[in-house]
Parts: structure tokens; sequence; C-alpha cells
């Protein structure tokens, strides 16, 4: 990702580096009073600086290490925070956007592209490209010159969309994965009739002898991150289960005390 930022600047622009685990970022506690109240997040971190930085920027490149088959737990941690966001995601401007992930092993990183096009779709980012640079070693990818090369053309070309965003691109996708996102993740819905698990793009699923082929259909501004559906999606389903969770709210409350006698363990060390 430095590569690419250093080759953006190079262009004229202005650059930041964000490195999450350099950020005071807390895990979600999932208490809904940000949506369902509209209050600003409970918890005391710097989230509300990342989202600062992110409005801010004319292009995003999204990169993780992927760990654990999948983008380093942070990535994670830092999506489940923009549900305060949620209402104003769709307000968030259009902009390019790429995503520049390291494994050590192919066939050992199914989610880590998924994950990163999962932020980049809830970013609105139009992506000008998405790979995995495979190197086992920290920061080993810098002897790879192909990896050097593509990430400083995503720089430069980051810049040129930035100024022209009418500029055709076309970024590969591996064989079956869904065009819009990259994922390889589909489930079957009727017949044929397949959809992304992912943005929930559809597609037309055939089998011919041993041969396999799928038909994607993506619309434009249809799929699951765009702000129409997102807006569909808060307003018709999250705002809603707040009134019916009010109502269920006693009962809930009268049940949680049985497990109340469960010890909780806490950290034994304090102050690390
Ligand atoms: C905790 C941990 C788990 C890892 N798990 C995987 C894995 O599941 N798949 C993989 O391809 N590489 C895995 N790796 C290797 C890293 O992805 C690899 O070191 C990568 O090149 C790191 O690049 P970077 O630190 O230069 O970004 C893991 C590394 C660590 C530290």
């Amino acid at each position: 990702m430095k590569n690419s930022l250093i080759n953006a600047q190079e262009q004229g622009a202005e650059i930041r580096a964000i490195r999450l685990p350099d950020f005071h970022l807390l895990p979600c506690k999932g208490c809904l009073a940000c949506v369902l109240n509209g209050e600003p997040c409970r918890l005391d971190d710097d989230m509300h600086e990342l989202w600062e930085h992110l409005q801010w920027a004319d292009g995003v490149i999204l990169s993780a290490p992927t760990y654990f088959l999948g983008p380093a737990g942070i990535i994670k941690i830092f999506i489940d925070r923009l549900f305060e966001y949620s209402l104003q995601l769709g307000t968030l401007k259009q902009r390019p956007g790429a995503i520049i992930a390291t494994a050590g092993l192919r066939e050992w990183d199914p989610f880590t592209l998924p994950m990163l096009s999962m932020l980049a779709g809830i970013l609105r980012l139009n992506l000008i490209d998405r790979f995995i640079a495979y190197r086992p070693g920290p920061g080993e990818v810098l002897l790879d010159d192909e990896t050097m090369q593509r990430t400083e053309l995503i720089g430069k070309n980051l810049v040129a969309q930035i100024k022209e965003p009418s500029l055709e691109v076309t970024i590969p996708s591996p064989s079956h994965a869904c065009p819009q996102c990259g994922t390889p993740f589909f489930q079957f819905r009727k017949d044929n009739l397949i959809e992304c698990q992912l943005c929930q793009t559809s597609g037309i699923f055939e089998q011919r002898g041993e041969s396999v082929s799928i038909s994607w259909s993506p619309r434009e501004g249809e799929d699951r991150w765009s702000p129409k559906a997102m807006a569909e999606h808060f307003s018709e389903w999250v705002l809603r289960t707040g009134p019916v969770y009010q109502k269920l709210r006693q009962e809930v409350e009268r049940r949680i005390p049985r497990y109340g006698k469960i010890p909780i363990v806490s950290r034994s060390k304090k102050g690390i």
C-alpha cells in the first residue's frame, strides 16, 4: 500500500496512511443506541477521528495482511464500528479505491478479498484494482517486482481517476467470481438462479457436461451496498426492529437473571 501512496504523492496527491492498530478502537458492544436512538456511540475511542479521515479522502486504498484465512481482525472491528454511521454512509462521496492485501500462501486466503470488498462496498469505493500479493514474511512483498509494479500503477491510476472519474477501468475477477465485488461465494436462489452472498448481484449458473459457467448480471446501483439498498435496509428493517424490541424488552429482562449466576471471567492483569 505504501508504494501506491508514494506513487500517488508523486502525482501531486496529498496522502495519509492510517494504520488501524495505531488507533484506540474498541469492539462494538451491540447496544444499538447509535442507530435506534440516534445517539453518538458510547464507546470512548478514536473511531470519530477515523471517520473524519475517511470523509477527507478523495480516494482510498484498503490494505490488510491475511491472518487465519481472512484479513487481520482489526478490519472486522472497524467494519462493525461503521454501524454508527449507517445513515451517513449513503452520503459519502463516490470515489475511487483499491484493495491491496498480502498473504503467505495461495488458497489460504478465502475471506481476505471478500471482507475487504465488503468494506469497499460499505464505503462506496469504485475499485480500480483488487489483489493479494503472496509472500510469507512481513514486508517480503517489497522484493516482488510484479507487486511493486502493480502497486505503483494503483497509485498513479488512483490519482488519474480522482482527476478524471469518467476514465474506464476494468478490474480482473477470479474465474466464476462476482464481477461486482470479486467474491467467489454464491448461493442458489431458485433453480439455476444464483446470488452473490456478499453484494447480492444475481447470475445464472449453467452446467454442460463437466464444464460450468456463470452469467452474472450486475445492475448499476442495485447491489446490497448501494445507497438505495442501504437506506431501505435501515429504514425498512433495522429501524423497525426498535419499537418491536421495546415491547419485548421487559420479557427479555425477565429472562436475564437466570444467567446472571454465570461467573464472567475478567482480566486478571490490569493496566497492560
Ligand atoms: C497470525 C498470523 C496468521 C497468518 N495466517 C495466514 C493465513 O491464514 N494465510 C496466509 O496466506 N498467510 C497467513 N499469515 C502470513 C501473512 O499473511 C504473511 O506474513 C504476509 O505476507 C504478511 O505480509 P505483511 O506483513 O508484509 O503485510 C499469517 C501471519 C500471521 C502473523
